[in-house]
Formats: C-alpha cells, structure tokens, sequence
C-alpha cells in the first residue's frame, strides 16, 4: 500500500464502500478513515508535492461522480435536517474563496512569494489578479459541490450567504503577521478536514463519494500549510502555537483572542451545534482529538532535513517565530 501510495500520489484507498465499513458503528468507521486518509505515507507525499506545484500547479482532478444516485436514504446516523444544516453551514463557511486566497496571498508575498503564488496567485502592477492560485481552483469548487449535495438531498437550492474574509492588516513584522495569519489558516483547513471526515462516517453511496473528494482537498491543504510552517518557522514551540492561537503573545492578544473566539463561535452557530444529538457532538470532538493526534505524531516525525530536501533551504535570516 505505502509503495502504490507513493508511486501514484493521488490514489486513495476506497475502503470506505467495502461492507466493512458500511456495518461498522460511527466509532469505528471514523478510525478506519484516519488510518485510510491521514496515513504519515499520505501526509509526507502531500507535503512533498508542494514544490512540484510551485514549478508546474496541478489541480487535483475529482473522481467521476454518479450526481442523481444521492439521495437522504445515503444519510446515517445522524438526523437529516441536521445533516442539512451542517451542509449550509460548510456552504456559507466555505465562500467567498476569492477573500481568503487573496488576504493569504498578501500575507506571504513579502516572504515567501513562491507560497503566495501557490494560495491566491499572481496580480499584475495594477493590482489585478492574472493568474489563479492553485489553492483557489481546488477550493472554489467546494462551495457548489455542497449546494448540488444540498439540492439533491433537500429539493431545494440554497443560496450562500458569505460573510465578510479579514482583510490584509500588516503591522511592521511581516514574519510575525504571517505566522499569526498562517495558523489561523491551519486551523481552519483542520476544522473542514474534521467535518468532512465525520460527514462521511455518516453517509454512504455517492454522497460519501463527494465528501471523499473534499476531504482529500482538505487533507492537502492542510498538510502542505502545516509543513510550510514547521518549515518556515522551525524553532518555534508547541507554547507559541497555543500562546498565539488563545492570545496571550507578542501583545497582539485582543487580535488573537477575538479572532479564535470568534472562528470558534462562528462555526458553532453555523453547524447549529445546539441542535445535535449528545452521540453526534461527541463523535465530532472525538474526531478532532483523533485528527490531532494523528497530525501531531506526522509533525514529530518531520525533519529540519528532510524539510529542507523537501522545501529547500530555510532562509535562516527569517529566524523562528519567538
Ligand atoms: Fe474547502
Ligand atoms: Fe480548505
């Protein structure tokens, strides 16, 4: 399995349609897609992608996909409307792309332009975006895929209801914005990694098929950023990471804290969190233990060589992050 994986990058196992899976209980269902698609094989060839897509930026194709096959009936375990609701919520969660890549793209173009390329493109001396960036063709399909899910399971068509993307606020430490900023980013990609997956440990069919393609979209994603990171930054700690994400660092407290309370309280209310049943709440929190965990022992195992071979030499004139 290790050598396919590695021999063809893009390949993933399709356990998940195996009658396995299909009369596992949610538990059990969620482990088998961990170790399927958050292998460290998987993590380290995502993360080793990236400076083949600085040189040639691939989108991932999708599998084909069987649209008028999915129907409530592929729903388990949770309660339709409430699976509804999760969809709209990742729908307006997932929009307006455009604002993120291109906030993404500010951050890191003083540092690291080859990255800010890959996340939100190129524009030209009018400030005029010439080229998409490779983060932006994969992600922007995310928000209609959801709303074809929402009209086949629900008969109804919903429209998205973006909110505002922060802007680009540079202070007068471009490497610290960018860590602040890239961690965030981090986060985010994580929280749509741990929902896809514990959305497709509640459906089956094509329906299951379609969260399958977003979850790979995430999982590289995320990979790619988190590793940039452990890159870019490599002496920074686990401390900083938390000090930064709760606020109580480099005297950007207010900004940090209301940021992560406020993504924190955004993606609640979003996924009606005080509608769902007590399995589903802690099947979802044991998800996201599961996925750290599992990201936490990849990162571990990455080394400042290895990163390097991967990345490149680190420019040690960037310094670590404290
Ligand atoms: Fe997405
Ligand atoms: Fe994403």
């Amino acid at each position: 399995m290790t050598q396919l994986l590695l021999l063809h990058p893009l390949t993933y196992p399709q356990d998940s349609h195996t009658p396995a899976f299909e009369t596992a209980p949610i538990p059990r269902r969620l482990t088998l897609l961990i170790e399927s698609y958050l292998s460290v094989d998987i993590l380290n060839d995502r993360l080793q992608d990236l400076s083949q897509q600085f040189q040639h930026p691939q989108p991932r194709p999708w599998q084909p996909i069987d649209w008028d096959s999915i129907n409530p009936s592929q729903i388990r375990g949770i309660d339709p409307l409430i699976f509804l609701a999760i969809l709209a919520g990742s729908i307006d969660t997932e929009t307006p792309i455009r604002g993120y890549t291109q906030t993404s793209r500010q951050y890191l173009e003083p540092l690291y332009p080859q990255m800010a390329r890959f996340v939100g493109g190129t524009v030209n001396d009018q400030g005029d975006l010439v080229e998409l960036g490779l983060w932006e063709k994969e992600e922007r399909q995310h928000s209609p895929a959801l709303q074809r899910l929402y009209t086949q399971l629900s008969g109804l068509k919903l429209m998205p209801m973006p909110h505002d993307p922060r802007s680009y606020e540079p202070t007068n430490s471009p490497h610290r914005d960018l860590f602040e900023h890239g961690l965030h980013r981090v986060a985010t990609e994580y929280g749509a990694t741990c929902l896809y997956l514990w959305l497709m440990a509640h459906s089956t069919g094509a329906l299951h098929t379609v969260l399958a393609e977003l979850l790979i979209d995430e999982i590289n994603h995320m990979t790619k950023f988190w590793g940039f990171g452990r890159w870019a930054y490599p002496q920074t700690s686990l401390l900083t990471v938390l000090r930064t994400l709760v606020g109580t660092s480099w005297g950007g407290a207010n900004r940090q804290r209301s940021r992560f309370s406020h993504t924190l309280q955004r993606m609640m209310e979003v996924l009606h969190w005080e509608a769902w049943s007590i399995p589903n709440k802690l099947t979802l929190l044991w998800t996201f233990a599961q996925v750290l965990w599992q990201l936490w022992r990849w990162s571990r195992s990455l080394k400042t060589e290895q990163l390097n071979c991967w990345l490149g030499a680190h420019p040690e004139s960037q310094g670590a992050a404290q």
